[in-house]
């Protein structure tokens, strides 16, 4: 920012003029007319004229440019500003050129909801109601309150209606032009005061990080690329402008009270966080800031899913354990790992395969020496037959080559980006490779034939789209003079301001529709993920599961996602937790880590801890890098143990975490979350990065250091009991610090009171568990309503849940209480037609912490039947008697 500080203190003198006609308000004709005299320091727009239309719920304003400023190229002299209320919970600003179109995330890449005109003008004059100083937009359905400061320079904030709490405030500090709104065709600079003692903002990335919560001094940049997540603090394969700001109390609002914001723009940035201020400095697109009301954390969450689509449901399947592994060396290593699993009675669910498979690194081939044909196809025909999946990986690089049929069919279809009206060469695993053009729909069915060629050889059950950023292995000369290769505002890429041409498709190559990589790089990972998605849905017919490295907001309706390259090292382990809770909040609940380290060699103690902590992430894989130590569980047998006893609970928990999924699919809430989303108002929460939540009510705190037998774990108030053995915990009115024991064979998971939650027995696969009876763990609480839920469906049909008229699924809510010295459980079903074909049965109800009670009574609302005849068993665990809550 210093290169900004010319224009520090210059005073000049300036007046706003409201025009009366804005008949023809077009850029050449908004000058800034002097007519009375008023001081002003800087840089800066001044508002020239305004309207509110409160039926459409929208303020339009027009800016004019009061100084220009000689730093990253001409400023454009006159915006148009659009505030609305798309919802009683969603306030969008969008500020763009007055009189020229600008890139902007097309619609059908990311569809928005109620978006405005952008080409709206200002018909009317200030609207009656408002002050001369500021003109508000306001809805009695909303509590959000957009103001437009009428000051020299202008500026906005926007407010919460009950409290007053400003959430975002964009009027400059003159002293300082760092937080100055700039608009220049390729420097945009937003800059927001934030309350430094009251907030806490999470997201905003995708950066390894230490910490969950922002640190001030964070620089987050957004330009997707191929940077091993071992690395903390720099960008890495994905872009997420969206923060999440969880407020202390002012008085007026209690502590948890929550909103978010997302600056939808899919051009380089760097977002600087300092603790009292926020500040964007973007290379491109339009300001499009929505605030999401909340004001809890998961209100956040489905506010913003709605506006970006929400998470896509996996298959029932991909709960299950994986395996995966770069440099498997041909068919028999991948059966013997296979075998090694099955004979350790550890589950393996999912075999996978990395780039080994190809001929030449080749998409779409197989390496006939070592992965033939007839070997893959009985490989995965075993697979199948004893309920397991194989997925693949395929690479965006298409292989020029001649003789390569996949390149041909590419070449005839014309899909690859181009630069200088040539498709653009660059250089991955195969060597020489073009890139399809995912922006343009014939990619889109040319990458779909692709995979049912392939289909049609080697039955897969899901894909995974590594090196999406777009990755290159070269980085190639700029075209001399081009701003876009060469913009003037140099991002903090790959942490050391490194060209944005750095190893990756050049800015100045072409997309369809005459867009340049310069706008829509962040936008590959987004678009291959959509394309592959639809390609599977077309092929399969079934539910779709592809894990994407490269995300963009809006990513979760497609794919899952894994925090990339990561570092078999005790720090890696611990980074995972922030990595993960991050996907939650950028709508994609269905991420994991690579279990046990993807680079340098694992070690026993590490991969034992790893396995301890991965059974519990959303999406569970282990994978390692070619010529790094094997880690496949079963090599030693302490981790073979800890992995038999993890990811048999994560076995017996597979219907919890599969309601979470459909959960997260209809709101957005993560299947896995940080804990002040379940205690919001409890501030002890907010810093906690080592520890998470498995929905509203299943803690895990994994051990993260080497050679340590305890860990120190908070626990928010109530009870909490030890899931593996239902003993109590740790309990009482408010959260308490406590040190752990957790051997080497062990990891503290509680559940909390309160909760009732649906499980199912152990099994090698998910196919073997679904068969089991169902059992019921439900926690006493003598405070609290004790309730949980099950949803139910065939696990692959592409549809979950309501919607295109499916009814083959069923939600069962349970409830309990206790009346007198009996405890009642009661189940409400939805969908009870569906729920009778399921013909799903409960084995077993466990009540744990019922202390007075002697009988128990289980029936169903609708038909006042009586469960089918479920074992009972009753633990009455006595618990603290100090809580008065
Ligand atoms: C990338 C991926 C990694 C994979 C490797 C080889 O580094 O992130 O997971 O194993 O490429 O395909």
């Amino acid at each position: 920012m210093s290169s900004l500080h010319w224009f520090t203190n210059i005073v000049f003198v300036v007046v706003v003029f409201c025009s009366t006609s804005l008949a023809s308000p077009l850029h050449g004709s908004s000058q800034v007319v002097l007519e009375e005299e008023t001081t002003v320091v800087g840089y800066g727009y001044v508002v020239r004229s305004v309207a509110v239309d409160s039926n459409e719920k929208l303020l339009t304003a027009n800016l004019d440019l009061i100084k220009p400023s000689s730093v990253y190229a001409p400023d454009v002299k006159s915006l148009s500003l659009h505030a609305s209320l798309e919802t009683s919970e969603r306030l969008r600003i969008r500020i763009t050129d007055f009189s020229q179109q600008r890139w902007e995330i097309p619609e059908n890449v990311i569809p928005r909801a109620g978006n405005h005109s952008p080409r709206r003008f200002v018909t009317e004059e200030v609207d009656g109601g408002n002050s001369p100083d500021s003109n508000f937009l306001t809805d009695p359905s909303s509590d959000l309150v957009f103001t437009l400061h009428n000051t020299t320079p202008f500026g906005f904030s926007v407010t919460r209606r009950s409290s007053g709490d400003i959430l975002f405030d964009t009027s400059p500090d003159q002293s300082d032009p760092s937080t100055y709104f700039i608009f220049k065709d390729q420097f945009l600079q937003l800059s927001s005061a934030l309350p430094e003692n009251r907030s806490n903002l999470y997201g905003l990335g995708e950066q390894t990080k230490r910490s969950f919560r922002l640190i001030p001094g964070d620089t987050m940049t957004m330009w997707n690329a191929d940077i091993g997540s071992e690395n903390p603090d720099v960008n890495l394969y994905g872009s997420h402008p969206f923060y999440m700001d969880v407020r202390g109390s002012n008085g007026h609002d209690e502590a948890g009270t929550t909103h978010g914001v997302l600056l939808l723009n899919s051009n380089g940035m760097d977002v600087k966080y300092e603790g009292h201020r926020i500040t964007y400095s973007v290379i491109g697109g339009v300001i499009d800031l929505y605030v999401f009301a909340g004001p809890s954390p998961e209100m956040v969450m489905n506010q913003y899913t709605e506006l970006i689509g929400r998470p896509a449901p996996m298959p029932y399947w991909s709960f299950g354990f994986h395996q995966c592994r770069y440099g498997y060396k041909n068919v028999s290593d991948l059966e013997s790992v296979v075998d090694g699993y099955a004979k350790a009675r550890i589950p393996l669910e999912v075999m996978w395969t990395d780039i080994d498979y190809m001929d030449g690194y080749k998409d779409f081939t197989l390496d006939p020496v070592n992965f033939p044909e007839d070997k893959m196809k009985s490989f995965v025909d075993t697979l199948h037959k004893s309920g397991q999946k194989y997925v693949l990986i395929l690479d965006p690089g298409i292989g020029v080559n001649r003789s390569y049929g996949t390149y041909n069919r590419g070449m005839e279809a014309d899909v690859f980006i181009k630069r200088d009206g040539e498709p653009y060469l660059g250089e991955v695993w195969p060597g020489k490779v073009y890139f399809p053009d995912f922006l343009n729909p014939a990619a889109a069915t040319f990458w779909s034939n692709e995979i049912k060629i392939f289909q049609d050889i080697l039955p897969l059950d899901g894909l995974w789209i590594d090196m999406n950023e777009l990755s290159n292995f070269i980085t190639s000369p700029l075209t001399p003079g081009s701003s876009l290769d060469d913009p003037p505002y140099k991002i903090n890429n790959f942490g050391d301001n490194a060209p944005i041409n750095n190893k990756t498709v050049p800015a100045t190559a072409i997309h369809f529709g005459n867009v340049s990589e310069y706008n829509a790089h962040n936008l590959y990972g987004l678009l291959e993920a959509k394309a592959t998605h639809q390609a599977i849905v077309d092929v399969m017919g079934k539910r779709p599961f592809v894990l994407s490295r490269s995300t963009f907001v809006s990513s979760g309706k497609y794919t899952a996602h894994w925090t990339g390259d990561n570092a078999a090292k005790w720090e890696d382990l611990a980074y995972s937790i922030p990595g993960i809770l991050n996907f939650g909040l950028f709508g994609i609940p269905m991420v994991g880590a690579d279990i046990c380290g993807f680079s340098h060699d694992t070690t026993e103690e590490l991969c034992r801890r790893w396995i301890q902590l991965g059974a519990f992430y959303p999406f569970a894989r282990d994978h390692s890098s070619l010529n790094t130590a094997r880690q496949e569980l079963y090599l030693w047998e302490s981790v073979a143990s800890s992995a038999r006893k993890v990811l048999g609970l994560r076995m017996r928990l597979l219907p919890h975490l599969y309601t979470l999924m459909y959960e997260a699919h209809v709101s957005g809430i993560p299947i896995v979350r940080p804990l002040f989303f379940s205690f919001p108002q409890d501030t002890n929460t907010y810093e906690i990065d080592s520890q998470f939540l498995i929905g509203k009510s299943i803690m895990v705190s994994p051990a993260l250091e080497q050679g340590k037998l305890t860990v120190d774990a908070y626990f928010p108030a109530g009870n909490w009991f030890d899931l593996f053995n239902y003993s109590f915990a740790v309990g009482g009115a408010s959260g308490k610090h406590v040190r752990l024991d957790t051997p080497a064979d062990h990891v503290n998971v509680h559940v909390r009171e309160g909760s009732i939650v649906a499980m199912q027995g152990e099994a090698m696969t998910t196919r073997d568990a679904r068969k089991t009876p169902y059992e019921l763990l439900v926690v006493a609480s003598r405070l609290e309503n004790i309730s949980g839920e099950l949803f139910l469906d065939d696990g692959e049909k592409i549809q979950m849940g309501e919607g295109g008229g499916n009814r083959d699924w069923t939600l069962v809510k349970f409830r309990c209480y206790v009346t007198g010295k009996s405890v009642v459980l009661r189940s409400e079903v939805v969908n009870p037609e569906y729920a009778s074909r399921m013909k799903w049965s409960i084995g077993k109800v466990t009540f744990v912490g019922f202390e007075n009670v002697e009988s128990v009574k289980t029936y169903e609302v609708r038909t006042g039947e009586r469960l089918r005849s479920p074992r009972i068993s009753l633990i009455k665990t006595v618990m603290d008697d100090d809580d008065p809550r």
